[in-house]
């Protein structure tokens, strides 16, 4: 495996619906065990942007790279390369008449091919890495929004991806349940998790990211380490954008304020 070679390449990629244009020229690499945190005001694409780097919506212009293959080659199988993308959600999409461990096992079952056994196995231990392995046997309905989260990162995990793409992962949920969710995704990025996060969790970004992104209107507005954004955004519209997350959000979540020992 070629170090050098970014995991992730994104390269110009636009989409639009209809006359609407929602992505107008994105690009970025994601290196091997690099954390990319994407942020912007609402209706800014970030979604749109998951979607297209995934294939889901393929961008109309614009490519994507996985470990140097184009998705959407013609001789690729589209489905065998999405399989190496995970996606967390943000509303979790979980199957609700199945078991947590159903849900977590039946992407190694039934995309990778993998026996029952063995993708029960695999999820088991998905399970036990996002500490949700005392409740395999729950139903969605029985889990809290942040136990459900986890299960969503753990149905990531079991298929063993080249990269997890977040989807604002705990905009959703109750404030008491986010840290729990954050917690693993830090676990993770300490573990060399190549991620790239829609978020606007900000201590988060602080903590892990190697890159954060600020996109609106579609464009990269800004981009740089958090230490960048967090001494002072150059663009007034960042800066601005900034301050709102914070009167928001409050300032940073004490639970992520002991990761570099602040
Ligand atoms: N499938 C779609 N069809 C039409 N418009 C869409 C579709 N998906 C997203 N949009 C529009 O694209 C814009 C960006 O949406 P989205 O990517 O969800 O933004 P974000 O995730 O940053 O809030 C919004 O104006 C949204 O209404
Ligand atoms: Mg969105």
């Amino acid at each position: 495996m070629n170090k050098m070679e970014p995991v992730l390449r994104v390269r110009d990629v636009w989409k639009s619906y209809g006359d609407l244009e929602v992505l107008k020229g994105i690009s970025f690499d994601v290196m091997e065990s690099e954390v990319k945190v994407v942020f912007g005001p609402s209706g800014s694409g970030k979604s749109t942007l998951l979607r297209c780097i995934n294939y889901l919506d393929p961008p109309d212009r614009g490519d994507v790279f996985l470990r140097g293959v184009r998705l959407g080659e013609k001789d690729t199988d589209i489905n065998e390369m999405r399989a190496r993308i995970g996606m967390v959600f943000q509303h979790f999409n979980l199957f609700a008449h199945l078991r947590a461990i159903d849900n977590v096992a039946i992407g190694p079952e039934k995309v990778l091919g993998l026996s029952k056994e063995d993708a029960r196995q695999r999820a088991m231990a998905a399970l036990e890495h996002v500490k949700m392995a005392d409740w395999a046997d729950h139903y969605p309905a029985q889990l809290s929004g942040g136990q459900q989260q986890r299960v969503g990162i753990a149905r990531a995990l079991a298929m063993e991806p080249d990269v997890i793409l977040f989807d604002e992962p705990t905009s959703a949920l109750d404030p008491e349940l986010i840290g729990e969710v954050l917690q693993v995704m830090l676990d993770l990025a300490k573990e060399g998790t190549t991620m790239v996060v829609v978020t606007h969790e900000m201590g988060f970004a602080r903590a892990v990211a190697n890159e954060m992104i600020f996109i609106d209107g579609g464009v990269v507005v800004e981009r740089g380490t958090p230490e960048h954004f967090f001494r002072g955004a150059d663009s007034e519209r960042v800066r601005q954008f900034l301050h709102k997350l914070e009167e928001l959000y409050g300032k940073e979540r004490e639970e992520l304020r002991d990761v570099d020992g602040e």
